[in-house]
């Protein structure tokens, strides 16, 4: 049994939403699936989405990684799958996380700075920058700024529970509206 490491880069293919909505559907339901596959085949790592490009690191046992891999290469939700890191490893590096979400962070834009990268642009990632990156997933979830699938789907609910809201604001606003041409035509 020996373990590997693999990191890739790739492009999405669905048009991107604006960050203000909250988490893009397509990614949501890409780390449903991967929490529960992952989990089976204890493969960890991390998943980023940002500027319309994937960064994706899993380590695990190599057959498992390199069958996943396989699979997600075969996506049609993504294109340019590009792997930056494939290598052996010694020994597990990530704790019990099945696959960690880093939602776009302040942490990704000062890493951003820092190399001074106007945008999220994995698919040229030199060696030591996908590197800077891994570390960034693992840190930023050991510090607990990670969204996980329940606060995923509590924040979806939120989003949802808010559209209804105003739908409500707006049937009461009607109803108002009616009520008051119906007594302004009473007292003609
Ligand atoms: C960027 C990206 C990352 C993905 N990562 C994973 C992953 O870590 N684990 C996984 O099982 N599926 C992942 N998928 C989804 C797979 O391509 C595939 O749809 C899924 O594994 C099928 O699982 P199912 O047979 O349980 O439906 C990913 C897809 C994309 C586009």
């Amino acid at each position: 049994m020996s373990l590997i490491r693999l990191a890739y880069a790739s492009e999405a293919t669905f048009n991107e939403k604006p960050v203000e909505q909250g988490v893009e559907p397509n990614v949501a339901r890409i780390l449903m699936t991967s929490r529960k596959n992952n989990a089976k085949t204890q493969i960890v790592g991390g998943l980023y989405y940002g500027d319309g490009c994937f960064f994706q690191y899993l380590e695990g046992e190599e057959e498992a990684v390199k069958e996943l891999y396989e699979r997600i290469a075969a996506d049609d939700r993504h294109r340019t799958v590009t792997t930056l890191v494939e290598e052996p490893l010694s020994a597990r590096t990530f704790s019990n996380w099945s696959m960690k979400y880093v939602p776009l962070s302040s942490d990704v834009q000062n890493f951003l700075d820092r190399h001074g990268m106007k945008s999220f642009q994995p698919l040229n990632f030199t060696r030591p920058l996908c590197e800077e990156m891994i570390q960034l997933i693992r840190d930023s979830s050991e510090q607990g700024r990670v969204v996980n699938h329940s606060e995923l789907a509590s924040s979806r609910k939120a989003a949802s529970s808010g559209t209804s809201g105003i739908g409500i604001g707006l049937v009461v606003a009607g109803v108002a509206i009616v009520g008051a041409l119906i007594y302004a035509a009473t007292m003609l």
